[in-house]
């Protein structure tokens, strides 16, 4: 009951303020110093059992769902690639096998990290999983998504800039709480691009045993950030993503990319899709080719959710990274829009960030209104770059709030998106309070596709009378 009624106090909250720049939270608090967990801490801690799996973690591995990627690393001989999987724990009735590779960055050489795709996996299913090499096995589990299907609900968990401070493990502790299904992450993951030489690699391990808890047991969709860049001229590395890509294998091939930095998955009832903020996006380019396909694919009657995904925001009213998202603004903006995009999520500034449905692509070099102006047809920008990185808060927000900008704190946090039908989503921002997740920012977001006339139309059609009609909410958000 307090959870509907504060929910209820945020949407309309979030009225009284439409069309008037919006809140700029005075909340403060006391956080962990920003400062990287030490090496020993059982939060890196390394399995037992000789060569044990380590560093485990799942993502999707198809277009549509029905297929995992398993990745791990075994730390001093290869062993066994193979994903022995089944419907119960201890009924391993099924294998896949992968791959093995291992890189060098410098003069760290990593261990052996294994890639296998488990595919021809039913719909809304628990599977059992198996990986490793006799008393050193490891396992885990996963539930497969509801099957693509407009009313299929479905809760996603946003979470960026996570890095290994006690600030992350605050965030991922919480984010265990909140029944998300899947991570959305918006970059920056490891920040080991803070360290030198051999403890990059060093650092880049003790990331993925620090997510294992959550990653080995639900996706993470990833996105690029700018940490994950590492050029390094003097150190000899300067092949952009190296480590990344080695590490955190995305399905691009299955949406027609050519990169596995920007890609598309439908899960449920979201078409979501990865951008690279670091890689070539302008007209003609790879990434804006694909764009432009990927969206024509776009099916609202199937996926009705469209979510855009990438790391440097396009609209950011702090004073960290002002302006960085500007050209890809330029360059995808006016498809955000002509596509009815319902959310755009980013990362990158340490603080969290809410937009109203703005827009400003009436704006050329020439001519044109230069601010943004309310747009029923624009997504909501989101930035929630805030999982508790060693470069700490981006505490200054650019003054005055600007008009479009509807919420912003300076705390750390992650956000989630529950999916509830083809009409509308809960979501909610939940800042790490000192030990309890509070939802801070909470709002009903209306499908773009389904949220308007067409949606009153079939509403009466389909007689989906149950659904929640609120008439400043549809126009709000
Ligand atoms: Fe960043």
């Amino acid at each position: 009951m307090w959870c509907r009624l504060l929910l209820s106090l945020s949407v309309l909250f979030s009225f009284v303020h439409h069309g008037t720049a919006g809140v700029t939270s005075d909340y403060t608090r006391s956080v962990w110093p920003s400062v990287d967990i030490p090496l020993e801490n059982e939060a890196f801690a390394v399995p037992k059992g000789s060569n044990a799996p380590q560093q485990v973690h799942i993502t999707q591995g198809d277009y549509d769902g029905k297929a995992v990627i398993v990745s791990w690393v075994t730390p001093d001989e290869p062993g066994s690639s193979q994903v022995h999987y089944g419907l119960s724990d201890g009924n391993y009735e099924f294998k896949a096998d992968g791959t093995v590779k291992n890189y060098t960055f410098y003069n760290y050489k990593s261990g052996y990290i294994h890639e296998c795709l488990v595919d021809g996996l039913e719909y809304n299913t628990k599977y059992f999983y198996k990986i490793g090499d006799g008393d050193s096995a490891r396992k885990f589990w996963f539930q497969t998504p509801p099957k693509i299907d407009p009313d299929s609900s479905y809760k996603f968990g946003i979470i960026g800039d996570l890095g290994q401070t006690f600030n992350s493990l605050s965030t991922i502790e919480h984010y265990k709480q909140s029944g998300g299904e899947t991570v959305l992450f918006v970059g920056d993951l490891s920040y080991a691009d803070r360290y030198q030489y051999h403890d990059v690699g060093v650092r880049w391990d003790t990331w993925g045993r620090f997510v294992e808890q959550v990653a080995a047991y639900q996706p993470w969709i990833w996105s690029a950030g700018n940490h994950e860049i590492e050029y390094f001229p003097y150190m000899g590395e300067v092949i952009p993503f190296r480590s990344y890509l080695q590490r955190y294998p995305t399905p691009y091939l299955a949406s027609k990319s050519s990169s596995p930095l920007w890609y598309a998955i439908r899960r449920a009832s979201a078409h979501i899709i990865v951008l690279s903020s670091y890689s070539p996006f302008v007209k003609y380019t790879p990434q804006w080719r694909w764009l432009a396909e990927e969206f024509k694919r776009v099916d609202r009657k199937k996926t009705p959710w469209l979510i855009v995904l990438m790391h440097a925001p396009i609209y950011n009213s702090n004073a960290a990274h002002f302006m960085e998202g500007e050209s890809m603004r330029v360059a995808f903006e006016s498809w955000f829009v002509k596509y009815k995009v319902d959310v755009v999520f980013a990362g990158h500034v340490h603080a969290y960030e809410r937009s109203y449905r703005i827009s400003n692509i009436h704006y050329n070099v020439s001519s044109g209104d230069p601010y943004p102006i309310p747009d029923k047809s624009a997504p909501v920008y989101i930035t929630v770059g805030d999982g508790g990185n060693q470069e700490g808060l981006a505490g200054t927000f650019r003054d005055p709030q600007p008009d479009y900008s509807a919420f912003r704190e300076a705390s750390y946090g992650h956000s989630t998106l529950e999916i509830k039908n083809r009409t509308h989503a809960l979501y909610h921002w939940n800042r790490n309070d000192d030990g309890k997740r509070v939802a801070t920012d909470s709002f009903v977001l209306y499908n773009q596709y389904w949220g308007t006339s067409r949606r009153r139309r079939n509403l009466r059609k389909n007689h989906l009378s149950s659904v929640v009609l609120n008439k400043k909410g549809r126009e709000q958000l």
